[in-house]
């Protein structure tokens, strides 16, 4: 896309993708793009409204690129961390190679003179660098240094250039989004032109390219395939196709939500119950990856085999797969100094592993440019239910990876009542919105307790329970002892075989939001 007005150019920041959500969050239309492909776009005339230089794990004194091109176009730049000692080597200034890398928390100080629209005197930043910025080039000014005297910010207003040394983009920063805000609008000028209905038009015309023709969606019920598979059901029409594989794995709600989706939306939904034929391929296997394989495989087999019997009943071809792939999945960072120079690739992300290639279906991926919570906003904009499209994620293979160890029918069956309860105990208590996932897992352990009058040898429930915003990283929630008390009780009076619940409090790292 070449009509966003921020370019974001990546140096290989592992808080690239951040820097483009939070400015889409204040409203600001951005992208990430590569060194190779701004250097193309700008020699062809094509030119956004303002650029962002990105941080980049690389040294400034191994770079040997020449930036020219970038200056030249005289447009507001912002330079984050690598970004900004690139500006201040380029206009003249000086930069210092570090000999230890200053990461983490620091305190910076607004210089006389300066300051930014509800900022206090001193932020608490999060750095993350080794070279760092001596001496400013001439006709910038300092706007802010950390406690020990470092240059953690400067200014050429003339020029409407600006750069931080720290990352306003992440969440450590404290008023990150303030910083941005700044930079976007009263350095640079630049117009909000990004928001809800801007995001369904963009999405609207991806899935064009397909009307007329038959669109098939493996289909799971998770807010991203419900917002995808709706945008496309409204260019589409009947000739989309929503087949959903029930494995067996599913809890009590998921089976409620995706009957509440035949009755309550216009999409083609079929059921594919497969459950039979899950168990057996699972038999026997305890191993994590054995099972997670056994579950992949067997979903595009069912699959497959589901597609070409419709497609010979009906007399009809496929040519589409729509997934609800996210731009996360899509941007793939690759290292500084492959493809020419700093960039990252766009790959193309098979959420069914597989299955376009043996099928030689094309992809239709209408959510690919956005993040999540921007799916969200869509949905709510279509008109989805809030609970649809703030449901927490489920995982592809379902209870098959809550069960560890060995599955059988009587296992999956304490994963789902226990689940049940948490689900209905979480709503109850008005908790299910404030936390990201929230989940039961069934430990291969036997404890002892006692049930009634007698000695009771039975299995554990482990309640894991996390909020995060991304997933990458998460921590346990710290709920009210009532509400897990509660739960507790529950599960133990109600779950058959079930003698014991303990709650995970591990964080992610170390522990994943998963047990296998
Ligand atoms: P982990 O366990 O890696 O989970 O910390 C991060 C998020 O990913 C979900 N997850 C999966 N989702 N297929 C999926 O569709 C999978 O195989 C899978 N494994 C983990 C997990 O539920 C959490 O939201």
């Amino acid at each position: 896309m070449s009509d966003r007005q921020i370019w974001i150019v990546d140096f290989g920041s592992q808080y690239t993708q951040l820097i483009t959500r939070k400015t889409r969050e204040l409203g600001y239309s951005s992208e990430i793009i590569t060194l190779k492909e701004i250097r193309k776009r700008i020699s062809e005339g094509l030119n956004p409204n303002s650029i962002v230089l990105s941080g980049g794990p690389q040294s400034i004194f191994s770079d040997e690129e020449d930036y020219q091109f970038i200056f030249d176009t005289k447009l507001p730049i912002l330079g984050i961390c690598y970004g900004m000692q690139l500006i201040a080597q380029h206009f003249g200034g000086k930069v210092e190679a570090g000999t230890i890398a200053e990461y983490g928390h620091a305190e910076v100080l607004f210089q006389k003179g300066h300051k930014i629209n509800h900022c206090p005197e001193k932020i608490n930043v999060w750095m993350s660098h080794f070279d760092h910025v001596v001496e400013v080039p001439q006709g910038f000014e300092i706007t802010l240094k950390s406690h020990n005297n470092l240059l953690a910010g400067i200014v050429n207003e003339e020029k409407k250039i600006m750069a931080f040394q720290f990352h306003p983009e992440v969440d450590h920063t404290d008023h990150g989004e303030d910083i941005l805000e700044y930079f976007y609008n009263d350095i640079a000028g630049l117009k909000k032109d990004w928001d809800a209905k801007e995001m369904l038009k963009e999405t609207q015309e991806l899935v064009d390219v397909a009307k007329g023709e038959k669109v098939l969606c493996a289909f799971s019920g998770g807010v991203d395939s419900l917002v995808a598979a709706t945008i496309a059901q409204r260019t589409l029409g009947d000739d989309l196709y929503c087949f959903f594989v029930d494995h067996g794995l599913l809890r009590p709600q998921d089976y409620g939500h995706i009957q509440t989706l035949i009755k309550e939306t216009n999409l083609n939904i079929e059921i594919i119950d497969a459950k039979e034929i899950f168990f057996k391929k699972l038999e026997g296997l305890s191993d994590p990856e054995d099972k997670r394989k056994a579950i992949g495989v067997t979903f595009i087999e069912v699959f497959e085999r589901k597609v070409h019997e419709f497609e010979e009943n009906h007399g009809i071809h496929f040519t589409y797969l729509l997934q609800g792939t996210l731009y996360p999945d899509v941007i793939e960072s690759i290292s500084p100094h492959e493809d020419g120079g700093k960039s990252v690739t766009i790959k193309s992300h098979h959420n069914v592993g597989g299955l376009p290639e043996r099928m030689k279906l094309k992809l239709l991926e209408p959510l690919r440019l956005l993040f999540k919570d921007e799916g969200r906003r869509i949905g709510m904009e279509l008109g989805l239910k809030h609970e649809w499209v703030y449901r927490h994620p489920f995982p592809g293979p379902g209870i098959g990876i809550r069960v560890l160890g060995e599955i059988n029918e009587t296992s999956v069956l304490k994963v789902q009542e226990s689940d049940q309860i948490l689900f209905e105990e979480l709503h109850r208590a008005g908790l299910y919105d404030s936390v990201a996932q929230a989940f039961t897992v069934l430990l291969p352990v036997k404890t002892v307790g006692v049930k009634g009058d007698g000695r009771a040898y039975e299995e554990v429930i482990c309640l894991r329970i996390v909020s995060t915003s991304d997933f990458m990283t998460a921590t346990w929630s710290d709920l009210p002892t009532s509400f897990l008390s509660k739960v507790s009780s529950r599960v133990t009076n109600e779950v058959k075989g079930v003698t014991r619940v303990v709650y995970d409090i591990t964080s992610k790292p170390p522990g994943t939001i998963e047990w296998e």
